[in-house]
């Protein structure tokens, strides 16, 4: 099973504000769900919390939180990102042709998932938006591009945006 990561991002490494996102992007919303549909997906407390409707439907949700007490409906409890991606692992190995635990935010999980991940799903948004919550720099010298695709704004998008795959390099 590979990590992957799956974030949007603004030009100055905002990804949220004020516990919830701050555009609207419907196209790169259908993206993610195409993208994460009958995967296991890993996500920290505060972003759980953020779902208007929970848990996202057809994937396996698990949050990682350190409130031992915590129980959510439709989701599995980690206590650390390690534990919740060996339960991904284990999950996973009877989810027909998965082959990919998604890393779905926030902040924190990005931080901590991002030197175990394999492979980053980024929605570049193409602007610079006020938040308080950042995804790291993109060391060009750990990760190269393999696919780009510009996608203007659509009808119900607040941005265009560009989506790009990038692949750790290896050696
Ligand atoms: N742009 C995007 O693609 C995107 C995607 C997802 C989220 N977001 C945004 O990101 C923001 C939320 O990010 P955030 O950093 O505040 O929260 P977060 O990463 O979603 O969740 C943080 C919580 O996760 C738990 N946690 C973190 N590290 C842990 C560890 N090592 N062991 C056990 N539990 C751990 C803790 O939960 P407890 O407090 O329960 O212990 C912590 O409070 C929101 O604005 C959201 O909209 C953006």
């Amino acid at each position: 099973m590979f990590v992957s990561i799956h974030v949007a991002i603004a030009e100055n490494g905002v990804i949220g504000r004020e516990g919830g996102l701050p555009w609207r992007l419907s196209t790169d919303l259908k993206r993610f769900k195409a993208d994460t549909l009958g995967k296991p997906i890993v996500m920290g407390r505060k972003t759980w919390d953020s779902f208007p409707r929970r848990p996202l439907p057809d994937r396996l949700n698990i949050l990682v939180t350190r409130d031992a007490a915590l129980r959510a409906d439709g989701a599995e409890v980690a206590h650390s990102l390690e534990d919740a991606l060996t339960l991904a692992r284990i999950r996973g190995r009877c989810m027909a042709g998965v082959d990919e635990i998604c890393v779905i935010g926030g902040a924190q999980i990005y931080a901590q998932a991002l030197p175990l991940a394999d492979r980053l799903h980024v929605t570049h948004v193409l602007a610079a938006i006020d938040g308080d919550a950042y995804f790291p720099v993109i060391d060009p010298q750990v990760w190269r591009a393999v696919s780009s695709l510009d996608v203007p704004a659509g009808e119900k998008d607040s941005h265009p945006t560009r989506h790009v795959v990038y692949e750790r390099r290896t050696g």
